[in-house]
């Protein structure tokens, strides 16, 4: 949920402004730039609003401008309405939680007569309060949001504090209930910019003479890859050429340093024409640099950051997956190979659900906490939970620097590189690829497979990058078909075993990307209701286990497609190459390469992504950015 930018460069010192302005007219709108490049880069973060607050030498006032809509509203607002030079900005791009995404309501909002700006990631739970107390001290306010009042409180805590910026933002930060990342610029320091977070995320960029603030790496990736991750409850203060990190009362604190590991590029769209293209179409390497480097040389599966006892995993008697939206469905395939493979009972739920349900978690649990973007609070919160009831925590995250992985026990990264399309694609199959590594860690551990079994399977999973790149390359179809239903109003998913929760994505992704009404089933419960949804011509999407398959899975598939043919359905099936019998139901067949059953889920869902996007463009919709969503959900 929105994204944060904050940047002070020293070429930009009072001193040296006339000189660089000399050599470069350009030189003096460079935090400028800097914040409207990182705020590009975070919109997927949240797009209701933008804005930009400056400060600069001989100011008197923080400069600023901000806009409803997209980033590029700002942007015209700011080519028409041009912004005085500065030496350090800060950048907001917001998901709307209190108070609708109105210009009035964009962040920066402004204290201390115009000379003081905030901006905010979260929600302030106490805001009514606050809000009151200021109020009778005879502050205005402008806007609906919890936000100006962090920003009121912050200018009273700022004179209180004899126009220490830094103290006066951990004194606003112990004030504050709820979660937060808040970052202030005061046209009094015009090279200072201050952030503090609370269950929010924010990291520092370390540049050589510049330093950087941002929600993610996203913001500043393009300067820097040098990082640091601040720890939960910090205040940070940065100058061109300082970096101070203290808690909440003042005392210096430690950050994690970091190096990124992708560049800008990856956060590009490298001629495709939407993220979300582009990262269906990075699922080969997705997955093949998420099993990179996972083995020993005596071939067993390592973890990247296992902080948990070899005798603790192996006494393990419950895992819980916790999760959302689609990691949570990742978790539901992890739930099949892990079962399957070490004998372990297997529970998945919604992280929001877990947290306040009062599980039975104790220490011979395992909880597996999967997210893309470490930073998820309902995910979050579960964690904490967990943890706190004796259970480890192990984390399964893309984002690198996130809560998540520091707040847990042990981590396994994926490796799918960064996902800007809000939607997810890639990190889908990553974190189910890396649900298959800690599935075949724990039977290695556990003894539940020998050392040839586990190096079998791994060979299998090697085998899908290849596999996914021959799905990738029969997509035309897909669009084809696609583009022939953008006048659907519902559509159908069903799936048995692991084919269950890729219906259960397939469907998410189309009610995300296209607005249709779309429903995932488990193919055996059509019968007990959802079948009362077919007419003529409904179409319903079958994924089709392996004829190659136990347990007759492939048969029952088939006789539900018969089940909802008879009643007018009209089927689209994904089905392995070669599937003879399965042609004779389907009216259209998506084919995909032959796999086992437990890692067809990163082939079956891969037509399913296509054909959402497809379909979502016919109609016209920003696919990267579709209505009401955001990115990173940092608040409960
Ligand atoms: C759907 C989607 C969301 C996320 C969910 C969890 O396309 O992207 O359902 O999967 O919000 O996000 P992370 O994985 O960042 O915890």
């Amino acid at each position: 949920m929105c994204g944060i930018v904050g940047y002070t460069g020293l070429g930009l010192l009072p001193a040296e402004t006339a000189a660089l302005e000399q050599a470069s007219p350009k030189a003096s709108e460079h935090p400028l730039e800097v914040a409207l490049e990182g705020l590009k880069r975070l919109e997927y973060r949240g797009y209701d609003s933008a804005g930009v607050a400056l400060v600069g030498p001989d100011q008197e006032h923080v400069s600023f401008a901000k806009k409803a809509g997209k980033l590029g509203n700002l942007v015209a607002e700011l080519e028409a309405q041009p912004l005085p030079a500065a030496t350090a900005a800060i950048g907001h791009t917001r998901w709307a939680t209190h108070g609708g995404p109105t210009d009035t309501n964009a962040h920066p909002h402004l204290a201390d007569d115009g000379r003081l700006a905030v901006i905010h990631n979260g929600i302030i739970e106490n805001f009514a309060a606050l809000r009151r107390e200021l109020a009778a001290d005879g502050v205005t306010f402008l806007s609906d949001t919890d936000t100006e009042v962090a920003a009121q409180l912050l200018a009273k805590e700022y004179r209180a504090s004899g126009g220490n910026l830094t103290a006066a933002m951990a004194a606003t930060a112990r004030r504050l209930d709820g979660t937060f990342t808040l970052l202030a610029v005061h046209a009094d320091d015009p090279t200072t910019v201050v952030g503090a977070r609370h269950d929010s995320p924010l990291v520092v960029g370390l540049g050589e003479g510049e330093n950087f603030l941002g929600s993610d790496v996203a913001a500043f990736v393009a300067h820097t890859k040098e990082a640091l991750e601040l720890g939960q409850d910090q205040v940070v203060t940065i100058t061109p050429t300082s970096v101070d990190v203290t808690d909440f009362d003042g005392k210096p604190a430690q950050a994690k340093r970091f190096t990124v590991d992708w560049d800008a590029a990856a956060a590009e769209k490298g001629g495709f024409d939407s993220f979300m293209d582009k990262e269906i179409h990075d699922q080969p390497h997705a997955v093949a640099d998420t099993l990179l480097g996972r083995t020993d040389e005596q071939g067993n599966i390592v973890l990247d950051d296992l902080r948990i006892d070899e005798a603790v995993l192996r006494a393990v008697d419950k895992i819980i997956v916790v999760a959302c939206g689609t990691a949570a469905y990742a978790g539901h395939v992890a739930k099949y190979a892990i079962e399957h493979w070490c004998r372990i009972p297997v529970e998945v739920e919604l992280a929001h659900e877990f947290r306040y349900r009062d599980p039975i978690v104790n220490e011979k649990t395992l909880v597996v906490a999967i997210s893309q973007s470490g930073e998820t609070m309902d995910t979050l919160m579960a964690v904490r939970h967990a943890r706190e009831q004796g259970a480890k925590v192990l984390a399964i995250v893309n984002t690198n620097g996130s809560t998540i992985p520091r707040e847990s026990d042990a981590v396994l990264y994926t490796h799918a590189g960064p996902e800007i399309a809000v939607a997810s694609t890639k990190a889908f199959l990553a974190q189910i690829t890396a649900a298959y590594l800690l599935g075949l860690y724990l039977a290695q551990l556990r003894g539940n497979k020998f050392p040839d079994e586990v190096a079998a399977l791994l060979d299998e999973l090697r085998e899908m990058p290849r596999k996914i790149q021959t799905v990738l390359e029969r997509s035309e179809y897909v669009r084809a078909t696609a583009r022939s239903m953008a006048d659907e109003d519902k559509v159908l998913f069903l799936g048995r075993h692991v084919g269950f929760p890729v219906a259960l994505e397939g469907a998410l992704k189309l009610k995300e990307l296209a607005y249709i009404h779309a429903e995932g089933f488990a193919a055996g419960e059509l019968k007990h209701g959802p079948i009362a949804l077919i007419d003529e011509g409904q179409p319903v999407f079958v994924v089709v286990p392996s004829p190659r398959g136990r347990d007759q899975l492939h048969s029952k598939v088939v006789s539900n497609i018969q089940e909802i043919r008879a009643r007018g359905a009209r089927t689209l099936v994904i089905a392995e190459d070669g599937d003879d019998e399965v042609r004779k139901y389907a009216d259209e067949i998506f084919w995909i390469p032959q796999s086992p059953t437990l890692l067809q889920p990163l082939l079956a869902v891969v037509p399913l992504q296509i054909f959402a996007m497809a379909l979502a463009t016919a109609k016209g919709l920003d696919v990267d950015q579709p209505r009401n969503l955001a990115k990173s959900v940092t608040v409960e």
